[in-house]
């Protein structure tokens, strides 16, 4: 196996980070294929964490990284990155995309008027300008990578641009305070620094493909916020789905062996929109507080829930998932029950599936399959635990992930009880024969 894709199942925040960083181990080469510093990625090691937003998290582990033409780039929070990991001296091999649109000022002042009018429709935006900024990719008022790098080209597209950008946020009834010059001087700057690292990634990743590399590409937010499998229109603004690895990177869809789903032990959500099995009581908050249930991007606190197998068994054929990673099993230590939803009943009919609308999800009920909780898993054991592998977990625990397995007919490759890298028991070496 070389190519290998990792996803998330839900609504994003399923332990991407800690799971990327894991398998970054076996990896030459890791990939973001999507999205911008709307994501926020968790690595610790050690005790000591990192949070990225667009940096792959192969960084840790001093990888090759690529970020594809799929990623919108804000290049001030990048560079705040580059310099964050150098401090703690770690220079990422970082290459990225020529084709990668960037993300200006502008984008994220319409982030912000663009939710104010949409009203009760918008989506709880991170306000990072990501939906803006792919709004001007597919409208071709977009600038890229190789734009920036450029100073004459940049100057010339701004100078072009800008008059559109006040006019509409004007139309929105705000003000634009920024001037073209402002741009034009902080975008070459930010062009100048990252010149080195821009490119036509494209040629040396299938190249590396061809030769055997092995490559895992870091998927960003989960399948329910995908632009047009997830619930529209309380997602992000592209794709996220494993495919989308090919069209952000650059690479046929004949090239990818294995796609590996993230499901979080339970659901949580940021932002607006339906979510069916939310827990609005005192669990909801013990797990929100244990599982430290705060966005790593906005700070915001996310709403939980039981896991929801409608949703996790339509995420498996979106994208074609081979392999599960269950994470934060730990979290949910303690609970003397846990449920998994296993349909949803609306206007009493009993829904298997996930439905597409927005509306007839806001009205489904959940219908639960209760369980034992693994009362006996005492936090600071994870470690110890996880050295004994699957068979020394509590009983309850296997239950519980033999139960998902079922449901969603897929199997686990890798089991995390807790944040670190060691708190983990891997089941399938999804790089191996
Ligand atoms: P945007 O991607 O900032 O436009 O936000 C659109 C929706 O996706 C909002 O509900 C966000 O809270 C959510 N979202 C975006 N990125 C993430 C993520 O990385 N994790 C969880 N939710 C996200």
């Amino acid at each position: 196996m070389t190519c290998v894709v990792i996803v998330g199942t839900q609504w994003g925040d399923e332990g991407k980070g800690k799971v990327v960083d894991y398998f970054a181990g076996k990896a030459d080469i890791v990939v973001r294929f999507s999205g911008g510093n709307n994501a926020g990625h968790t690595v610790v090691v050690k005790g000591k964490k990192y949070a990225f937003h667009l940096m792959p998290c192969g960084a840790v582990r001093g990888k090759q990284l690529i970020i594809g033409n799929g990623v919108v780039v804000d290049p001030k929070v990048l560079l705040e990155e580059i310099e964050l990991l150098k401090k703690d001296g770690i220079t990422p091999k970082l290459s990225i995309s020529e084709r990668a649109h960037v993300i200006f000022p502008y984008h994220g002042t319409l982030d912000e008027l663009e939710e104010q009018f949409k009203g009760k429709m918008k989506a709880g935006t991170t306000k990072r300008g990501i939906g803006p900024c792919y709004e001007d990719k597919a409208g071709r008022f977009g600038l890229r990578m190789c734009d920036i790098v450029n100073k004459e080209m940049l100057k010339e597209k701004i100078e072009h641009l800008f008059k559109l950008k006040e006019k509409q946020i004007q139309v929105y009834g705000g003000k634009f305070d920024f001037t073209k010059e402002q741009l034009i001087e902080e975008y070459t700057a930010y062009g100048a620094k990252l010149k080195s690292c821009v490119g036509d990634v494209n040629l040396s990743l299938n190249k590396a493909i061809d030769e055997g590399k092995k490559v895992l590409f870091e998927g960003t937010q989960g399948t329910m916020l995908d632009i047009d499998h997830g619930i529209y229109p309380v997602g992000t603004s592209c794709n996220v789905i494993a495919g989308a690895a090919c069209t952000g990177a650059g690479v046929g869809p004949t090239k990818i062996d294995t796609v590996v789903g993230l499901a979080k032990a339970y659901v949580s959500r940021v932002g607006e929109g339906p979510l069916p099995t939310e827990l609005l009581d005192e669990t909801g908050e013990y797990i929100r507080k244990k599982g430290a249930e705060f966005g790593t991007t906005t700070g915001r606190p996310r709403r939980v829930g039981w896991l929801d197998m409608p949703a996790l068994k339509y995420a498996c054929r979106v994208n074609g998932i081979n392999w599960l990673a269950i994470t934060k099993l730990d979290v949910l230590a303690g609970l003397e029950k846990v449920k998994i939803c296993t349909a949803y009943t609306i206007d009493k009919k009993v829904l298997e599936d996930i439905p597409s609308s927005c509306e007839l999800l806001s009205r489904c009920k959940p219908v639960y399959k209760e369980m034992k909780g693994w009362k006996g898993f005492a936090e600071g054991q994870a470690e110890g635990v996880a050295k004994n592998g699957f068979d020394e977990l509590p009983k309850e625990l296997k239950d519980y992930v033999a139960e998902v397995s079922k449901l969603s007919n897929t199997s686990p490759c890798l089991i995390s009880i807790g944040p670190g890298r060691e708190e983990t028991i891997i089941l399938k070496d999804v790089f191996g024969k």
